[in-house]
């Protein structure tokens, strides 16, 4: 029996009835959470661009990812959009750290912890080998802890960027939805992709909502999670 069957309503999922979870909304998130009710959100877990103009060796960019105003905005919904006390954890690049953390605490985020994943390749060279990416994990109100906590460095799984250029490994994302979420809940990725958020979600007995801009993204994170 699949997750969505297995999944039985909470009494708290009224808020939840106007809003279409386990599917991919594509669109820009700014607008698309709009949408949503406020408080639909058990959690967030999310990879936005980095701001770094990234290419890789096919030439393959990310959209938005030179332009900060179309991605640090978004931060504002998903806080509105979570329940009260709850987390987000989100990826970032370093180079835009201070536009990133001004977004998170405009908002209305206090940072709780760090995720590193240590490498064992190197991504790209400049004033240093860089070997490493990163996640702040970020509290709105005073959620409960995990019970289980995670150690805040993690092992890093590379997927050859098939499905997305800067593709994350379920793998990656996984510990984290168990670490953070409780079966049934919904978990929200405003920038997802490929999908890899919702199809880790999905593989956890989660439900998920997805946004992403582009619709060659959503096509294929509609595609991945069909054959699951
Ligand atoms: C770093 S990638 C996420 C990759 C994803 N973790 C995966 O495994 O496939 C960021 C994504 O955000 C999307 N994006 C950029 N700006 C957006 C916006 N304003 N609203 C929604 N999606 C956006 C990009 O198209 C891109 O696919």
């Amino acid at each position: 029996m699949s997750f969505h069957t297995a999944y039985r309503a909470k009494s708290s999922d009224f808020a939840l009835s106007s809003t279409p979870v386990n599917q991919v909304h594509c669109g820009d998130a700014a607008e698309v959470l709009a949408g949503f009710n406020s408080g639909i959100a058990d959690l967030v877990i999310t990879d936005p661009p980095y701001i770094c103009g990234y290419k890789d060796r096919h030439g393959r960019t990310v959209a938005n990812d030179r332009n900060a105003d179309r991605v640090m905005p978004v931060f504002g919904e998903v806080y509105r959009v979570l329940k009260p006390d709850s987390y987000c954890i989100s990826f970032y690049g370093w180079t835009a750290i201070a536009e990133f953390t001004a977004a998170w605490k405009d908002a209305g985020f206090r940072v709780v912890g760090q995720i590193v994943w240590p490498k064992q390749y190197t991504s790209s060279t400049g004033f240093m080998q860089y070997q490493h990416e990163a996640a702040f994990v970020l509290a709105k109100g005073r959620p409960d802890r995990p019970n289980n906590p995670i150690p805040d460095v993690q092992p890093w799984h590379y997927t050859g960027n098939r499905h997305h250029p800067t593709e994350k490994s379920i793998d990656i994302i996984k510990p984290l939805i168990e670490a953070f979420s409780q079966r049934g809940d919904v978990i929200l990725d405003p920038f997802l992709g490929s999908g890899t958020t919702a199809l880790a979600a999905a593989l956890s007995g989660r439900r998920y909502i997805g946004v992403e801009l582009e619709q060659k993204h959503c096509a294929r994170a509609r595609q991945r999670l069909d054959a699951i």
